[in-house]
């Protein structure tokens, strides 16, 4: 189980003039890939969700970081599991993306998986995949941060998937 670095604090906005659509209206000019995070619950149930909070934070140790939202019916899963495993998606994968950005007990379904470290999914056509151990959880507001320790990794060739002021976008070079 990943270590808990802080309690929780109160889910109340702080600063009041912040308005929250406005201000995810204002992140969202930061252009970002996107990723599908996968893992596998306690009683075996796959979940994975779209994220695109994903980073790098060292290589050495090899550390990555993302953050999940305390609301996320997936998050119980991620809290279960030692591993997950980060997917970034390759160009042609908007319909993956979608897939796994609404709630649903069926993400899986029309899905070929092969099996990860801990027993976590993982899926194929994907630009760069990184098999972590939950390392350490912080609580930031209304959300997880999870940093992960990259245990195993692939990457292919691929154009990647981009996201920018809520829509997808093709990268030019
Ligand atoms: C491009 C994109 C990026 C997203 N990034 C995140 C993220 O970083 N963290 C998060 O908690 N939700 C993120 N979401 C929303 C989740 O994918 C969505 O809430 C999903 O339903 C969560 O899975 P769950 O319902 O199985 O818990 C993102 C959605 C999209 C479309």
């Amino acid at each position: 189980m990943a270590t808990d670095a802080k309690p929780a604090p109160p889910l109340t906005m702080d600063r009041p003039e912040i308005d929250p659509h406005d201000f995810r209206t204002a992140l969202g000019n930061f252009v970002t890939g996107v990723t599908v995070i996968t893992t596998r619950g306690a009683d075996g149930t796959l979940a994975g969700m779209t994220a695109n909070s994903f980073n790098s934070v060292s290589l050495d140790p090899p550390l990555i970081v993302w953050s999940i939202s305390m609301f996320a019916p997936s998050l119980a899963a991620f809290r279960e599991n030692n591993y997950f495993a980060v997917h970034v998606l390759a160009a042609d994968q908007t319909q993956l993306s979608n897939q796994f950005a609404r709630p649903s007990e069926n993400k899986f379904a029309d899905l070929e998986v092969e099996e990860g470290l801990g027993g976590i999914p993982l899926l194929d056509g994907v630009t760069a995949r990184f098999e972590c151990r939950n390392e350490y959880n912080y609580y930031g507001g209304d959300h997880v941060v999870m940093i992960g320790r990259v245990e195993r990794y692939h990457h292919w060739h691929k154009k990647p998937l981009v996201f920018h002021r809520g829509r997808y976008c093709a990268l030019v070079d």
